[in-house]
Parts: C-alpha cells; sequence; structure tokens
C-alpha cells in the first residue's frame, strides 16, 4: 500500500512511525511532515489544508490510503473530497467532524443521546450570556463554538473572569467565526481521561486509555498547551468505567447516529472529566489526540494500516486490538517561552544517543531537518519511555531526555506522577 500521512507533528510522526511497521505498506508520504518523518517517510510540500492539492497528489501517485492527522482538514470536509474521488481515506465525513468542529453541534448531540455531560445553554448575546453567568454563578466554562486551536475553552474562577471571556468572544471578536456563538457550561471538578475508539459506524474497536498534561508548568500550573505530555493506560480509568464509557457514551453516541442514518467512521477521541467513579464528556475530538497517540501506539501490537483499512472499507467486525501490557510515559520537550512566543531554529544534538535505547522512543513535532535537526514549533518532540511500572516507564523517558539538548529547551518532570499517585492511594 502506499500510504498518504497528512499533518506534521508528533502525532503524525508517531502514525507513520507505526504505520511503516506493517507489512501491507511499502511507501509513505507525508504532507508537510516534520523532520522526524523525514527519516521514515517522504515529506511532501503540500500543507495540511491545502485539500485540493492533497486531493491532486493523492490521484497522482495512486495513494491507496490517507490518513488525515488534524482536525482542521477534517472539519473542513477533507474526507468528502477524498471519497468523491474514488479515494480511501481514515475519517469522518464532514457532517460528522462537526463534532468537534461545533461545540454547540457535539453538546447537542450529546444533550439528544443522553450522553453524560456538563449542563450548559448557548448564546450569541453578550448580555444574555452574563445574565446567565451572574445567575449560576462561578466556577464557570466559556467555550467559543468552533475551532481556536485549542484556546476557545476558559475555565473562570469567577464571574468577572467569565463575563470578560464573553465581551472577548461575542464583543471583541477575538476568536473571529469561532467565537459567534458560546457555550456557558457548568464546571465539572474531577480527573480527566481520554477514549479513543476506532469505529466504522457499526464496531466500536476501543485503545486503550490515557492521560494528557494540558497546563504547561509541573503540578498543572500555568497555562493551557496543546499538551505537555501524556501516558497510557491512565489507572483512574477502571475496567468498570471502560464499561460505562462504551456503553453511555461511544454505543449511545454511534447507535445514535446510525439510527439517524449517519455513518461516523474514523478515530473518535473522547475527552472525559471522571467525577465520582462517573464519566461526563468534555468534548469530542474526531481524530488522534497529540500526545496521546504517541503514549497509545509504542503499545499496540497490531497492524495499524490493517486496521485504519478496515475501518475505511466498514469492516471492523473481527478487529480485536493487541497490546503491549507495559506502561507508557510521553514526556513533551518544548521551546523556552512556549505556549506563548518563542525563537524557533534551534539546533537539536544529541538525539543519536537515544535511537538506540530499548524501549525509548523520540517523534519529533515542531523539528526540521536541514544538515542536522532543528526546532521548528512550539512543542518540539515527544520522549517516550516504555516500562512495567510508571515509575519505569517516567525513567526510561527522563533518563532518555538527559542526551538531548537545544537552547532553551523546556520540559514537564512530572508525567504520569498523576497516574503513581491514584495507584499509592488506592493502596492505603
Ligand atoms: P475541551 O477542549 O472542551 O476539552 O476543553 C479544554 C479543557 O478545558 C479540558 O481539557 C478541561 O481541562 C477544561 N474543561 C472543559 N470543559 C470543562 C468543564 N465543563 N468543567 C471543567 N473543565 C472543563
Ligand atoms: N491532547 C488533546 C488533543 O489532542 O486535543
Amino acid at each position: 500500500m502506499r500510504v498518504l500521512v497528512v499533518g506534521s507533528g508528533g502525532r503524525e510522526h508517531c502514525l507513520a512511525w507505526k504505520l511503516s511497521q506493517s507489512p501491507l505498506v511499502k511507501k509513505i508520504y507525508c504532507a508537510p511532515g516534520n523532520g522526524g518523518t523525514a527519516t521514515i517517510a517522504q515529506n511532501i510540500g503540500i500543507g495540511a489544508d491545502d485539500i485540493d492539492a492533497l486531493v491532486d497528489f493523492a490521484v497522482k501517485e495512486k495513494i491507496d490510503l490517507t490518513v488525515a492527522g488534524p482536525e482542521a482538514p477534517l472539519v473542513a470536509g477533507i474526507v468528502d473530497k477524498f471519497e468523491a474521488k474514488g479515494l480511501k481515506i481514515f475519517g469522518p465525513a464532514k457532517d460528522l467532524a462537526l463534532l468537534e468542529g461545533s461545540k454547540i453541534f457535539a453538546k447537542e448531540t450529546m444533550k439528544k443521546f443522553n450522553i453524560p455531560t456538563a449542563d450548559f445553554k448557548i448564546f450569541d448575546d453578550a448580555g444574555e450570556a452574563k445574565a446567565y453567568i451572574r445567575e449560576k454563578g462561578a466556577p464557570i466554562v466559556v467555550k467559543a463554538d468552533g475551532l481556536a486551536a485549542g484556546k476557545g475553552v476558559i475555565v473562570c474562577a469567577s464571574i468577572e473572569e467569565a463575563e470578560e471571556a464573553v465581551e472577548a468572544m461575542l464583543v471583541k471578536k477575538q476568536f473571529g467565526a469561532a467565537g459567534e456563538k458560546v457555550i456557558v457550561e457548568d464546571c465539572l471538578e474531577g480527573e480527566e481521561a481520554s477514549i479513543l475508539i476506532f469505529t466504522d459506524g457499526e464496531t466500536i474497536v476501543p485503545l486503550v486509555s490515557s492521560q494528557d498534561h494540558k497546563r504547561v508548568f509541573d503540578n498543572d500550573k500555568g497555562p493551557n498547551t496543546g499538551g505537555m505530555g501524556a501516558y497510557a493506560p491512565a489507572p483512574i480509568v477502571s475496567d468498570e468505567l471502560f464499561g460505562k464509557v462504551n456503553s453511555k457514551v461511544c454505543v449511545a453516541l454511534i447507535e445514535g447516529l446510525k439510527k439517524e442514518g449517519k455513518t461516523y467512521k474514523g478515530m473518535l477521541y473522547v475527552g472525559l472529566m471522571i467525577k465520582g467513579g462517573e464519566p461526563y464528556v468534555l468534548e469530542f475530538n474526531v481524530r488522534f489526540g497529540d500526545p496521546e497517540t504517541q503514549a497509545i501506539l509504542p503499545k499496540l501490537k497490531s497492524d495499524l494500516a490493517d486496521v485504519m483499512l478496515k475501518t475505511a472499507n466498514n469492516d471492523l467486525k473481527n478487529v480485536s486490538l493487541d497490546w503491549d501490557e507495559r506502561y507508557c510515559v510521553c514526556v513533551v520537550v518544548a521551546s523556552g517561552g512556549y505556549p506563548a512566543s518563542y525563537e524557533k531554529g534551534k539546533v537539536i544534538t544529541g538525539l543519536e544517543r537515544i535511537e538506540n535505547i530499548k524501549d525509548v522512543y523520540v517523534f519529533h513535532a515542531g523539528t526540521k531537518l536541514d544538515t542536522e535537526f532543528v526546532t521548528s514549533g512550539g512543542r518540539v518532540l515527544g520522549v517516550v519511555g516504555l516500562g512495567d511500572t510508571i515509575e519505569e516507564a517516567q525513567t526510561k523517558a527522563y533518563s532518555a531526555i538527559k542526551n538531548i539538548s537545544f537552547e532553551k529547551m523546556h520540559y514537564r518532570k512530572d508525567i504520569g506522577s498523576k497516574a503513581l499517585k491514584f495507584l499509592n492511594e488506592k493502596v492505603k
């Protein structure tokens, strides 16, 4: 098979790496890819959002399977455009990519199918939104409806902060079209976890659970980022909880859509808040998570290309996944200053020293391969360790990172520690 991976992050390097292990895969292209994908695939100079150019490329190069990594092309309808040309692609069609593209669509869908989520109201008028906020009190959450590169959710500790968020979205239009409507939603307290599933609209094949670390500094301090690290599995997701997520969320959604004549196909990412042993959906994403993917796929023993192809072919019914039982920890190494402004073009040294360490993997995100690897983004690398315990996986990843260096590099020192805390408390 000739495969095209669309995107340029750590997720895409990890997807390409896993796909490259498949005996079904002969050649991989990445559009546009990064320094890491350049070493295992052929990067092509087409951006992830240039859908027409991607279609032309796939036709010309006889691509057998395309995998769209990021949300923007999915929400813009890349799947419909590929399928219209008879090209096979992994992902949901535009009408259901709206589960990520419009938070209002997602919340209304959840409400319709009785999927547990925080109570909410929708507003396009700032005055009405503010009145509702004053009535509900703080903490409270304000969300822009559309895609806002992860910045459209504001968890507000005070009424004033929530009013400011409404003002920024509905009046000052700081989020553009994404903020023309907002959701004001109850604030849920608990612990977050993610469940990802493959589905062809009939069968649900879950991956192992995982947990992201969204804040930039240790102990969940500082602003939100795209994700500073992840681990899998997440011990907070017991078998019982996994069962509840499957029936109350995944089956409810996929079956509900089916009854409406809609087929959700591809990857569904369920972002959860776990409160009192019950799951509540914070968000749906219509793609693999980043950096969750980098903590999940090193544990996957099954052939990813085969599963993706079967998903695209509506043929998941006999598929089950084999897993390495060990823990996997992915630590994101970022540019100093991220998620605010940061410098690029810093030479990365030491990567060759960790290339051959057993149970350690490095997935590139914001890197470029010139004559050497240089930084080109906020999140630069994901360094992954596998181990029988969380501590062992952490030690693997953190010892490997010590070999790597670039000017102003920054990473969290506590990725995976929440799992340890949870496990220790359970023992007590
Ligand atoms: P989302 O993109 O909807 O997942 O929101 C981004 C982050 O905001 C989540 O990962 C949570 O940390 C937080 N968040 C979103 N909705 C809520 C909520 N209703 N209560 C508390 N935190 C929330
Ligand atoms: N790690 C969160 C996401 O991919 O949206």
